[in-house]
């Protein structure tokens, strides 16, 4: 059996694991989700989800990753045929494949608007704005005003056609700038170069450089957006703004009423997603990074390092960044509607907008956008890894054969995303709300009770530097399952009752063609996998490699 490769240092490793995680979840999704969910009453749902799911997942996927790994397995089909020996072990694990896959379709294309952003800003140009500010007029009203050229201008780029032209707004196809175009082929050259370099000396190297960029970047925007102090006479400050993302606010409405955030189950799955999302969990991404260590190498300590520094960069940096500056600029209510127009809002259009009103500050909307993309780059690869595991380890593929295919299935799934209104919201709906709880769903049932709850838990503390207690071996087996069955029938119980006519189940439009398309593009490639996995372990190659193991025992 080939040598699988390996993480070359401890400290490559936990900034690797670090950039898979943090990504535009922490520095666009948190804020956007904080702001439209209750502002700091959010925190309470997030860190309940956090404590009882996020960590024993965590840690539970460093293990299984761990595991399979050894055995020669990098992707949940392997990792789950050595657990369970069961015929559909293998099968259930296209999940760890499928989802990773296609968030990398659509998160590619977004990746590539924040690079296609940082240079537009550092050449100048974005859109022009009037230069004063009129403090007569209401924060509402300076919203209007100063957003629109932006909100137009990333209408334009991606080709949905700005409000003002009508013309495109419902047609089928999107016509992105040619601009956008190129920088998407861009954002996939990167990825190839690194991809095909391999795990250290590719995606290990990346995040040697690109954490510690990403991380003063972060701290550079933190200090100047908390400095800007009060922008518009008698308007609000960063200060407010941060107030508002740590003060609870336990009323809110919504759909017209008000209603009690805790008691409120969207508050809860929206807190649930945000944790499976920016902590890579349900995905197949950190087990594959995981299957990368060496059999001594210390799980509990490191998994439990780079979760905090992931949520270090969430709830520190990603909650003192675009919404105070939102918020010093439009005043709390405005932010909140800004927030709740949709992630993009936030990062797209109310940061650039802000920054063209301070001085340098082209200079600092090019670091704004250089900073998603770093956060960016460092998870596309992670979510790139997995698929070539899987054809390396299952099929013997070489390393630079296996980036190929990759990259040819990913540029045709990204096609669809960037030429087919509603495509991505479709598949994002599919692999990045639905698809996580139930991956994690299995997970937790397979390892924690198929595998064996103990055997699991000695396990994952093999060769660890931190015992943990007792409280989360109880948490992962009873606790966290009942979360996950609980999130899953909430999210189809609001799929149930929450659609009418014209919204379908991923809340695009119903009956559009567009979202026909997407729907066809995931189950074709959904069963492209599925068969893939069966010629893996079924076809002449798992006969090969069976036979192969049972002589060298
Ligand atoms: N965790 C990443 C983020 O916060 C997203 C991601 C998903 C990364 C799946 C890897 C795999 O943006």
């Amino acid at each position: 059996m080939t040598q699988r490769e390996r993480w070359a240092s401890r400290i490559g490793l936990v900034l690797a694991m670090a950039g898979n995680a943090v990504g535009l979840g922490n520095f666009l999704r948190f804020p956007g989700q904080v702001a439209s969910n209750g502002g700091g009453a959010f925190m309470i749902p997030y860190f309940v989800c956090f404590l009882l799911m996020g960590i024993p997942l965590m840690w539970l996927e460093w293990g299984m990753g761990r595991y399979g790994g050894i055995r020669g397995h990098g992707s949940t089909p392997g990792m789950f045929h050595v657990m369970w020996r069961s015929p559909i072990a293998k099968y259930l694990g296209v999940l760890g494949l499928f989802i990773p896959s296609v968030i990398l379709f659509y998160y590619s294309y977004i990746a590539s608007w924040t690079l296609g952003f940082a240079l537009l800003s550092a050449l100048g140009q974005m859109p022009e704005v009037p230069q004063q500010l009129d403090a007569s007029r209401s924060p509402a009203e300076i919203k209007q005003e100063v957003l629109q050229p932006f909100d137009s201008f990333l209408k334009d780029y991606v080709g949905e056609g700005s409000q003002s032209s009508g013309r495109s707004a419902g047609s089928l196809l999107l016509k992105p700038r040619v601009f956008a175009y190129i920088l998407f082929w861009v954002v996939v050259a990167l990825n190839y170069w690194v991809l095909a370099r391999g795990v250290a000396r590719g995606i290990e190297l990346l995040a040697k450089v690109a954490m510690p960029l990403l991380f003063v970047l972060a701290i550079v925007l933190v200090i100047r957006v908390l400095t800007l102090g009060q922008v518009v006479p008698g308007g609000q400050t960063p200060v407010d703004g941060l107030n508002f993302i740590w003060e609870p606010q336990w009323f809110i409405e919504r759909g017209g009423r008000e209603v009690f955030v805790l008691l409120d189950p969207q508050t809860w799955l929206a807190a649930a997603g945000q944790i499976f999302f920016t902590l890579s969990l349900g995905m197949g991404a950190i087990q594959c990074y995981a299957s990368y260590l060496r059999e001594d190498d210390d799980v509990m300590l490191t998994g439990l390092s780079t979760t905090s520094a992931n949520e270090f960069c969430e709830v520190v940096l990603g909650s003192s960044i675009a919404i105070p500056a939102a918020v010093a600029f439009f005043g709390i209510m405005a932010t909140r509607d800004i927030a709740e127009a949709g992630t993009f809002y936030l990062g797209f259009t109310s940061m650039p907008a802000i920054f063209s009103y301070i001085h340098y500050g082209q200079f600092m909307a090019a670091l704004w956008f250089l900073l998603l993309f770093f956060a960016a780059f460092t998870s596309t690869v992670a979510m790139a890894q997995p698929f070539l595991a899987f054809l390396q380890d299952e099929f013997r593929i070489p390393r630079q054969n296996a980036v190929g295919i990759l990259v040819a299935l990913w540029v045709i799934g990204s096609h669809v995303c960037i030429f087919v209104r509603h495509a991505w919201q479709v598949m994002d709906y599919w692999s990045g709300t639905l698809g996580p709880p139930l991956m994690a769903l299995v997970e937790v049932i397979l390892v924690m009770w198929i595998f064996g709850g103990q055997r699991m838990w000695e396990e994952m503390h093999k060769g660890a530097e931190l015992r943990a207690p007792r409280f989360f071996y109880y948490a992962s087996r009873y606790v966290t399952p009942v979360i996950l069955i609980a999130i899953f029938a909430g999210l189809v119980y609001q799929k149930i009752t929450g659609t009418n006519e014209q919204t379908g189940l991923e809340g695009m439009p119903a009956g559009s063609i567009g979202v026909w398309i997407a729907r066809g593009t995931l189950l074709a490639f959904a069963i492209l996998l599925l068969w893939l996995i069966y010629r893996a372990f079924n076809g002449t190659h798992g006969d090969e490699r069976q036979s192969g193991a049972a002589e060298a025992k």
